[in-house]
């Protein structure tokens, strides 16, 4: 197996019954595959909960046709969404059953154009194409979409029957890797990330190179981690500092403004670091008393990335 692929990809569930999921809405789905034929559907929930997975299993166990359109990158443009969608839903499935368009993170598509053409397009191709919308928010997906969907909604979970499986599943994970671990790292991983599996693949994943599960994922920002950090800064990509600053927020933020400090004499050119070390004082000192963590870190890193020079 190829050691580079990443885990949330290579075990990503490819059944209903591989998804952990509240006993309510496993059934939903399995009425839906003994139906044979998918609605509509609203899949609503926090990020890493299975949303995308879910729909894709939906349309490998009905055998259909699909096509995943990201509604935070390509799902913004009129047009192409316009162009892709028709060129798709025109055409008659290679199966002969309905086609599948899934609109992943939906509740990134403008409300105020995209949306309401999405509702045209479900009219139009409704003979032959089904619609699933996945999204974070579910209030941010327009009342005419709303109301030609069927809503799932991820947020009633089963935090111990549910952490139990997905701990099942991490052991099972880490065994097929040959990673040693100790068994209560990995409950408490599960649990401070609780519901984002996507998350806890992810430190499992990037912490198993140093060859063991220990109480050391627990404490700090890695190495790798940070060195992600400054790639994206370096090639000033907003999105991936964004999502970057998302998923390290649960640390102590005095940390997250040290850690940065420290890589700085690694990884700057020196002629800006004078300049870098004003911008993180002034943001750590900040964080002291904002309401939004996320939205102070985040200036910082954006005024960081439009003046310092990286090596
Ligand atoms: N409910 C779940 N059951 C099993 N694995 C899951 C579940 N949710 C997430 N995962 C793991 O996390 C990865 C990312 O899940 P994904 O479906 O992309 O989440 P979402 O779309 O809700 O953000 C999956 O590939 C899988 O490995
Ligand atoms: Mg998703």
């Amino acid at each position: 197996m190829n050691k580079d692929i990443l885990w949330v990809e290579r075990y990503r569930p490819s059944t209903v019954d591989e998804l952990i999921l509240p006993e309510s809405i496993k059934n939903t789905f399995k009425e839906i595959v003994s139906q044979d034929k998918i609605p509509n559907l609203i899949l609503s929930g926090s990020p890493g909960t299975g949303k995308t997975s879910a729909a894709i299993v939906l349309c490998k166990e009905l055998d259909c046709d699909y096509i995943i359109i990201n509604g935070s990158d390509e799902g913004r443009l009129i047009e192409t969404l316009r162009n892709k969608l028709t060129q798709y839903c025109s055409s008659v499935s290679m199966s002969g059953g309905r086609k599948v368009v899934i609109i992943d993170e939906a509740d990134y598509m403008t409300p105020d154009s995209v949306q309401p053409a999405m509702r045209g397009f479900i009219e139009k191709f409704s003979s032959n194409c089904s619609f699933i919308f996945t999204c974070n928010f579910k209030n941010r997906i327009i009342e005419p979409i709303h109301s030609r969907c069927a809503v799932i909604d991820y947020s009633s979970v089963d935090p111990k029957k549910m952490a139990n499986e997905f701990l099942q599943r991490c052991f099972f994970i880490l065994t097929e890797n040959k990673i040693q671990y100790e068994e209560k790292v990995v409950v408490e991983l599960i649990l401070k990330h609780f519901p984002d599996f996507r998350r806890v693949l992810n430190e499992l994943q990037r912490y198993s190179v140093s060859g063991k599960i220990d109480s050391g994922i627990l404490l700090n920002i890695s190495d790798t981690n940070m060195n992600e950090l400054i790639d994206s800064l370096k090639s000033k990509n907003f999105k991936s500092v964004r999502a970057w600053v998302v998923n390290n927020l649960d640390n102590d933020p005095q940390k997250v403004y040290r850690k940065i400090y420290d890589k700085l004499y690694e990884k700057c050119d020196p002629s800006t670091i004078p300049a870098t070390i004003l911008v993180i004082a002034e943001y750590q000192y900040k964080s002291a008393f904002v309401a939004d963590q996320e939205i102070n870190l985040m200036a910082c890193l954006v005024e960081i990335m439009s003046n310092a020079k990286f090596k």
